[in-house]
């Protein structure tokens, strides 16, 4: 996956293209490129990050108003100079850049050299641009009229924006499985894969669907057409809530740190308008009208991967504990490629920070052919999950930029503990007492956290003394067993120290054997919950002389006693508390990865959207 930006306007285009990529590197950092026009082609493009780009264009690419950009996640060949986008057709007139993966490059290649065309990257996009001069010289037509017949021999995911050297007012973009707006502001568009890159410019946006295509005339109003037909297609426009200060980071050395910090308030933004403890309420216009689904389901699937898998993990535990509905969990990606067995009374749980997970949504196709009901779970509004789903709830925790999801699993996990809570309810199967506990506790969360998040000195501290460690091992039970998994892939993605997460009880069923005096091991143990067992748990590692770091609820002077290190958190009840545990994991991770030296908003090899498979 990568990030695409375009302008077409009375700007320079330069600081426009560079300040969006600068934006949606989140998408991908192994190389990027600019191509602008004045009176000539400027091309520059190279391995790194859009910082290396500038330092590579120094003051070389003059002022234009009409420009794209791009910053790649390196699909087909490896991230260098000449793999690195934009990508000009062998004529030298046809200038693209694509995110995506063109499947059946390596026919239209063959086809395409034999017609005497010369490769010089690895790249799939090349084969599209050379396409598409193909097509416009065979049959004399037009920009997009070639781009329109080329892409109907693709296949496979595209976004592309594309101009030709020889008009300097036109942008021509299409799009099919990844994403792409166009901002429109005054006499000017922008192009981006997100509205991120011209959210100071401009609210008004249009997003693109599947099998279309825009002509941005300079200065005229964009055409949209479909791409199988040609037909002229009605676009709405958006008008975007999202404001800069929310993609800043606001004073924080890093855009994850930002975002553990900001749970207190993205949790409660999650919440707002939904939860309402003193009318004993839990409103989710969003599952209204499939509810009813919900309570009569045979069974619940969910569908994720990664960090999301992880809250699906979690909602597994409060959907059978609660509402009493069994339930799966599944990655997107095996559930795929399965024949799964799905009824029509099933219903489906699609959990997604971004909303563009290819596994995520492939999946989603596949069980919808198959007549499953599919609730989406998604932050980003308007993403390509929101819009396939039947029904669903955002998380609303606001736009997270680290690669490493924090504040977008806390509030997945709250929306699915408002969905679980709900159905329970409304199945009569929790005593009115119970019930409005749960939602007075839930209500009171975020100020658990914010008052948590005031010292983390602690976490500093275990973090200066572990920072050197070549293997982490983290255990817990129920409910924290997710956040046990989800602990270990924070630290993994950021600080690349090698970390496992286990549920505490099959630790003796090997992962014991790796346990010696230099193995740290973070045991998730709070108070709710199964107490006394993880307490034996910690024991079995001291006893091999294992480091244990133990979350502990406040005030355990039993644990205490027995483990090296202790983080406390805010008691609360069993169903909740990977909402509390799962903090002090985050803030370890980042500051180890911090001591480290490493990249903490960009780690290798990590993207934040996973667009392709
Ligand atoms: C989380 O820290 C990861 N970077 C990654 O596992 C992520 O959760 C996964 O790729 C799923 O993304 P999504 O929620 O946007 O679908």
């Amino acid at each position: 996956m990568c990030g695409i930006v375009g302008y077409i306007g009375n700007k320079n285009a330069v600081p426009v293209v560079i300040n969006g990529l600068r934006r949606l590197e989140y998408r991908g950092y192994d190389s990027a490129g600019i191509a602008v026009m004045n009176g000539d082609l400027k091309l520059v493009k190279c391995k790194g990050k859009v910082a290396d780009l500038e330092a590579k264009m120094g003051d070389s690419v003059e002022e234009s108003t009409i420009g794209i950009g791009h910053t790649r996640w390196a699909t087909h060949g490896e991230p260098n100079d000449v793999n690195a986008h934009p990508h000009l057709s062998n004529n030298g007139e046809i200038v693209l850049i694509h995110n995506g993966i063109i499947e059946n490059y390596g026919s239209l290649k063959s086809a395409l050299i034999s017609r005497g065309f010369e490769f010089h990257s690895d790249t799939d996009t090349e084969v599209l641009v050379n396409l598409i001069e193909d097509v416009k010289s065979s049959e004399k037509t037009t920009l997009a009229q070639a781009i329109k017949i080329a892409l109907n021999q693709v296949v496979g995911a595209y976004a592309i924006a594309v101009f030709d050297i020889s008009n300097n007012d036109q942008i021509v973009v299409a799009k099919k499985g990844s994403p792409l707006v166009v901002g429109i502001g005054e006499g000017e568009y922008f192009i981006a894969s997100d509205a991120t890159p011209f959210l100071e410019f401009t609210k008004k946006a249009v997003y693109l669907e599947d099998d279309e295509m825009a002509i941005i005339n300079r200065g005229q109003d964009i055409e949209v057409l479909s791409i199988p037909d040609n037909r002229v297609i009605d676009h709405y426009v958006h008008q975007l809530e999202m404001d800069l200060a929310s993609i800043e980071k606001g004073g924080y050395e890093h855009f994850m740190l930002k975002e553990i910090y900001e749970q207190p308030k993205s949790i409660g933004d999650t919440l707002r308008g939904r939860l309402l403890p003193e009318q004993g309420l839990i409103q989710m216009d969003g599952i209204y009208q499939f509810q009813e689904k919900l309570v009569n389901a045979n069974r619940i699937i969910i569908l994720g991967c990664g960090t999301s898998w992880h809250a699906g993990l979690v909602a597994e535990y409060m959907f059978e504990d609660l509402a009493r509905i069994p339930v799966e969990v599944e990655y997107a990606s095996e559930f795929r490629y399965r024949n799964p067995i799905i009824t029509e009374k099933d219903v489906v749980i699609a959990i997604s920070q971004s909303g563009e997970t290819a596994d995520t949504l492939a999946a989603i196709k596949l069980a919808k052919e198959r007549g499953a009901t599919i609730f989406g779970v998604c932050n980003v509004v308007g993403s390509s999950i929101a819009r396939e789903t039947h029904a669903g709830a955002y998380t609303h925790a606001g736009p997270e930029i680290g690669v490493a999801s924090t504040k977008a699993f806390t509030s997945q996990v709250a929306v699915l503990a408002l969905m679980a809570i709900k159905i329970a309810h409304k199945k009569g199967l929790l005593k009115e007492s119970y019930y409005h506990r749960l939602l007075s506790e839930l209500h009171e969360i975020p100020n658990k956290i914010e008052r948590m998040l005031k010292s983390d000195s602690q976490s500093k501290f275990i973090a200066e003394t572990f920072k050197d460690a070549p293997n982490f091992l983290y255990l817990g039970r129920g409910y924290n067993f997710p956040v046990a998994l989800e602990g270990a892939l924070k630290l993994k993605e950021i600080s690349y120290i090698h970390a496992e997460g286990y549920p505490a009880a099959e630790m003796k069923h090997g992962p014991i054997a790796l346990i010696d005096e230099n193995m740290p091991v973070v045991v998730i143990a709070p108070k709710s919950g199964q107490y006394e067992k993880i307490v034996s748990n910690i024991q079995e590692v001291k006893a091999r002389e294992g480091k244990v770091i133990a979350i502990v609820s406040e005030g355990d002077s039993e644990i205490a006693q027995m483990a090296d290190y202790v983080i406390e958190v805010e008691d609360t009840m069993e169903v909740f508390s990977p909402l509390l545990t799962t903090i002090p994991l985050q803030l370890l991770s980042y500051h180890i990865a911090v001591m480290r030296g490493c990249n903490v908003d960009q780690p290798r090899n990590l993207a934040k959207s996973v667009t392709v498979e």
